[in-house]
């Protein structure tokens, strides 16, 4: 079960969301993007997942991962058929905005990413994109939303409450959350959950250059209690495991597992980039140490996973 908005305490605000919305961003002359390590990031620096060709890739195979750990749906929360308003945070190229569009023809589908990513070719009309960053003002009414998405938002997030409290604020009385994370953290499968973490050295690196930059990279363990201040009720929680290696009997697993293999092999410096060049680290010091994320987790485990 999602986060569901309670019922108000406080007077309604008698907001008419289709005249509030914003229009269509307009493609105004934007500062150069940062270049860290082979990758661009938001002009910003405040972005720490990079938007370029090869990120855009790994946001595709992520988007089928979380697919096919829902068993094929887009939500892990029941939507109403007439479910009106629906908000995504950090939209990415825009694929789960345009294929919910296809499943709620009648629903109208905003996403708002900080960069200019969505590919607009084949955006079905009851889809729009805005430019922003969301931790600014949302460009919609409070009490406007029915249900609010957010996925793998973290690394361009911190101020998660501020977020949540927005979050609650905007949303319709009744109105509903979900928010999915896949943890930066490794664990050692042995056949039940309270698996034995594994804390390879390039982790506990990664996660100090992370402190050193204020971005948390595995904010949900924390969710709970944020939801709880901002006013949500009924907050459920739900985990995957991801499978890393090759280990996975059977097929479901499996195709996880490929998927995950691919995502940290091939773009495993996608994330790294700027937290690590902002730290005061050179190319060439990231890929002597880089390697051993690998070697360790082989060394310590022959099932491990990630969750999501
Ligand atoms: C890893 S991608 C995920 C895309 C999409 N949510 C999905 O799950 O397929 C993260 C996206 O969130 C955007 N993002 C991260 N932090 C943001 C922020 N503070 N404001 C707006 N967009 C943000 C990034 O630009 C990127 O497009």
């Amino acid at each position: 079960m999602p986060p569901r908005r309670k019922k108000p305490s406080v007077p309604r605000h008698g907001s008419d969301p289709a005249a509030a919305a914003a229009g269509p961003s307009t493609a105004e002359e934007e500062p150069p993007y940062i270049e860290a390590f082979g990758h661009k990031y938001h002009h910003s620096g405040r972005i720490f997942v990079p938007f370029d060709e090869k990120e855009q890739q790994r946001m595709e195979l992520e988007h089928r991962l979380f697919r096919h750990c829902l068993n094929g749906a887009l939500t892990a929360t029941r939507i109403p058929l007439n479910v009106e308003q629906i908000l995504d945070l950090g939209s990415g190229t825009g694929l789960w905005p345009m294929e919910m569009a296809v499943r709620y023809p009648q629903a109208q589908i905003h996403g708002i990413d900080v960069s200019r990513i969505q590919k607009t070719n084949a955006v079905p009309p009851n889809v729009r994109f805005t430019i922003g960053n969301v931790e600014d003002p949302w460009p919609t009414p409070p009490d406007s939303i029915d249900f609010l998405h957010a996925r793998s938002l973290a690394g361009g997030v911190t101020d998660w409450p501020a977020l949540f409290k927005q979050a609650y604020e905007k949303l319709k009385p009744g109105g509903l959350l979900e928010w999915t994370e896949v943890a930066i953290q490794i664990f050692d499968f042995d056949g039940n959950f309270g698996d034995a973490e594994l804390c390879p050295n390039f982790l506990n690196l990664w996660r100090d250059v992370s402190r050193r930059n204020n971005i948390d990279f595995t904010p949900s363990p924390n969710g709970p209690e944020w939801l709880v201040e901002a006013g949500f009720e009924k907050i459920a929680q739900r985990t995957e495991i991801l499978p890393i290696g090759d280990w996975a009997q059977d097929d479901k697993l499996r195709t996880r597992q490929a998927l995950m293999n691919t995502i940290s092999h091939q773009h495993f410096t996608n994330h790294c980039g700027l937290l690590f060049t902002k730290c005061g680290w050179t190319r060439e010091q990231f890929d002597a140490v880089a390697p051993t994320f690998f070697t360790d987790i082989e060394a310590e485990s022959s099932k491990p996973y990630t969750m999501v």
